[in-house]
């Protein structure tokens, strides 16, 4: 508790560009969250490290995902958007809670499995301890709440454990986390394979909307988004295509899918896949003009990069030095 209030914590990565699944899924969630809890949003360019990066294309990416935190409209005054390597707890924590973390665990995680079989020539220590990091940032803040994609939801598992095993030891050190899956948009799916998640590292342009795409742009990707032979806007996993259309229409409009349903009823395609383009332009534009908009005042990004990383800089210590008392590290004088 902070103010009263719960602890909310999450991270993304600036690695690759993010897509209209990263905002309706994410994001969006993110925003409608941030009056009821007190929020952490992390930049998290200490996990992207974990595979290799080049330098300045790291730090423009993690600039341009924290800005975009501010312009999808997490106000950066009452938010905590910040770099989590401007915040020395994060490495320190991770440390000390790979020593209450099994490689048996660890070898389990199937992001592990995936991620060394795609990068077979760098299978570094990091990535296997790669939830271990996720695990200190979550628990510093004993975040009550973390908003995570499912396919973060065995991280998630990995955290509480290890933070029972914690407390189990030493007594009640850090909150017990709990996940939150948003409802909408949480699986918006390629629009080329709609059987696959849309995704930032796909390699067919077509297949992912990136949220700076412009809008002739936009179109065109609707245009050709792969449905199928039935002619007909119906919300069926038979028709995986077009149902990934109507969830987009639906998260970007607020609409429901019965509701969109009836209102294709009898139109072709074209119509409809004119009009989720469309639904997709008007919630994306105020980002992308909030964006540009944002990118010309470096002094205020700046100023809001400095302040976070002092708050956030405070909560982590604060947690940080009743861990190292409790595991016995001697107490700093002071
Ligand atoms: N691993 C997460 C992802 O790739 C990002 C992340 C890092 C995160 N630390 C976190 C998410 C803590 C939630 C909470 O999506």
């Amino acid at each position: 508790m902070i103010d009263g209030k719960k602890v909310l914590f999450s991270g993304m990565q600036a690695t690759g560009n993010l897509t209209l699944g990263n905002y309706l899924g994410a994001l969006k969630n993110w925003v409608t969250m941030s009056d009821e809890y007190e929020c952490f949003y992390c930049v998290v360019d200490e996990h992207s490290i974990t595979i290799r990066q080049d330098p300045a294309e790291l730090r423009k990416r993690a600039r341009a995902l924290l800005t975009l935190y501010i312009a999808a409209g997490l106000d950066p005054e009452k938010n905590c958007i910040y770099y989590q390597s401007h915040v020395s707890g994060h490495a320190e924590l991770a440390w000390i809670l790979n020593c209450y973390t099994y490689m048996g665990e660890l070898n389990r995680m199937t992001q592990f499995k995936d991620k060394s079989a795609k990068h077979a020539d760098n299978i570094n220590a990091g990535l296997f301890t790669y939830p271990v990091l996720m695990a200190a940032d979550i628990l510093l803040y004993q975040a009550d709440v973390v908003p995570v994609g499912i396919d973060q939801m065995q991280h998630l598992e990995i955290t509480r454990d290890i933070a029972q095993r914690f407390n189990s030891i030493y007594g009640d050190v850090f909150t017990i986390p709990e996940g939150y899956l948003g409802k909408v948009g949480a699986k918006i799916m390629s629009l080329q394979d709609p059987t696959k998640k849309m995704s930032k590292s796909d390699e067919n342009p077509n297949a992912s909307i990136y949220l700076m795409d412009d809008p002739d742009t936009i179109m065109r990707k609707f245009k050709r988004a792969v449905t199928d032979s039935e002619a007909c806007v119906r919300y069926t996993d038979e028709q995986p295509g077009v149902k990934n259309l109507i969830d987009i229409y639906a998260a970007c409009t607020g609409k429901l899918p019965t509701d969109i349903e009836h209102e294709f009823s009898g139109k072709g395609y074209g119509d409809f896949k004119e009009a989720v383009g469309e639904s997709v332009v008007s919630v994306l534009k105020p980002v992308q003009d909030r964006v540009a908009q944002l990118s010309n005042d470096k002094s205020y990004i700046d100023q809001m990069i400095k302040k976070n990383a002092e708050k956030a800089d405070y909560y982590a210590t604060k947690t940080l030095r009743k861990v190292q008392h409790k595991i016995g590290f001697p107490d700093r004088i002071r």
